[in-house]
């Protein structure tokens, strides 16, 4: 697989997962408003499905920070050019 598919795969996997993310983000903020479960599931469950996602994201973002790594550099010297 080429670099480009692999960035691809990576960054399609990061979006699908923070979306699961900011689905749990609204469901606790929900429950703990409004103290009812959200969409059936209760605090406690969400903090579950959050305990396993945020992982999840964060090691994501480490692998994909370090593929993107290169772009970010010449972006950087772009930037900080004279
Ligand atoms: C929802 C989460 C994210 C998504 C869906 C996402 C998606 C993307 C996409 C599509 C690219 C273009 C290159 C590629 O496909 O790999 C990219 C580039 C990049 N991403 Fe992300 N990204 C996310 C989060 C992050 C985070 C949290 C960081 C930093 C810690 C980050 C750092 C970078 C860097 C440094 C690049 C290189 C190009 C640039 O600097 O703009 N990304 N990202």
């Amino acid at each position: 697989m080429n670099i480009v598919k692999i960035r691809a795969v990576l960054s399609t996997t990061l979006l699908v997962v923070f979306i699961g993310v900011l689905f749990v983000t609204v469901g606790v903020l929900y429950t703990t408003k409004i103290g009812h479960p959200f969409l059936g599931m209760t605090r406690s469950q969400l903090f579950k499905v959050r305990n396993i996602l945020g992982p999840v994201m964060n090691a994501l973002i480490i692998v994909h920070l370090g593929v993107n790594w290169g772009m970010y550099r010449r972006e950087l010297k772009v930037l900080l050019r004279k």
